[in-house]
């Protein structure tokens, strides 16, 4: 098990507090447990059956185990966290198949603070990392009704497709672009302006 990348950690100001909200955005780490069960409570039951494909009611405490005790060699969830209340507002993950040929994709922002680019940012921070470490494709199973979250697929460029025998269900796939660079995600000096000044 890799240590716990901290290098990762950046400061976001969110855009939906005039003059910004400053968020965290970091990988997660167990201690984060409480916050990110409560973070799950915080989520609208539709958002739920969105991102889980069921009413899910209670995390595990094996759920949130094996979301909040990662390997960073293999896996990767960034968090957004907010810096005055320490309370958890978003989260992407993804888990790569033991052949470590692909890594799926699972995201969710806190329903009250949908809609001013949390989501595509932490999706953005999660392929950057996924394609600095030699992750070949990335997948997510989109509900087809899910329009925003098939949106955002589109916005990031994966491709969508039906999946044979699931009319409900689509597949986004997106593959390593040969252009990403190969830099060590630790390096913090590449990172966007939001961060850099
Ligand atoms: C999908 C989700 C993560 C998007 O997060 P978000 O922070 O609201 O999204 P952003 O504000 O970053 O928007 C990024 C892009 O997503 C798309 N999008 C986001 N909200 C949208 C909406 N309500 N309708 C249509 N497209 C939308 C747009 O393409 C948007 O780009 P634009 O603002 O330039 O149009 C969020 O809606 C969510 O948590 N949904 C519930 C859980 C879920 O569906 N998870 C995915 C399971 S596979």
């Amino acid at each position: 098990m890799s240590a716990y990348p901290a290098e990762l950690a950046e400061d976001w100001d969110a855009p939906w507090d005039a003059g910004g909200e400053p968020l965290e955005i970091r990988p997660i780490r167990p201690e984060d447990a409480a916050a990110h069960d409560a973070f799950f409570h915080r989520l609208s039951p539709e958002d739920v059956r969105l991102r889980f494909f069921a009413a899910v009611r209670d995390l595990s405490p094996a759920m949130l185990a094996r979301f909040t005790r990662l390997d960073y060699d293999r896996d990767m969830a960034f968090i957004a966290v907010r810096k005055r209340t320490r309370e958890t507002v978003g989260v992407a993950r993804l888990v790569r198949e033991d052949d470590r040929s692909v890594g799926e994709f699972a995201v969710v922002v806190q329903t009250d603070v949908k809609g001013h680019g949390l989501g595509l940012h932490l999706m953005q921070r999660l392929l950057d990392w996924a394609w600095a470490h030699g992750v070949p494709r990335v997948v997510g199973e989109i509900l087809a009704w899910n329009t925003p979250m098939l949106d955002l697929a589109r916005h990031l460029g994966f491709h969508l497709r039906h999946i044979a025998g699931e009319p409900g269900v689509v597949e986004a796939v997106l593959d390593r672009p040969e252009t990403a660079p190969t830099r060590d995600p630790r390096s913090v000096s590449d990172l966007p302006s939001a961060v850099a000044a």
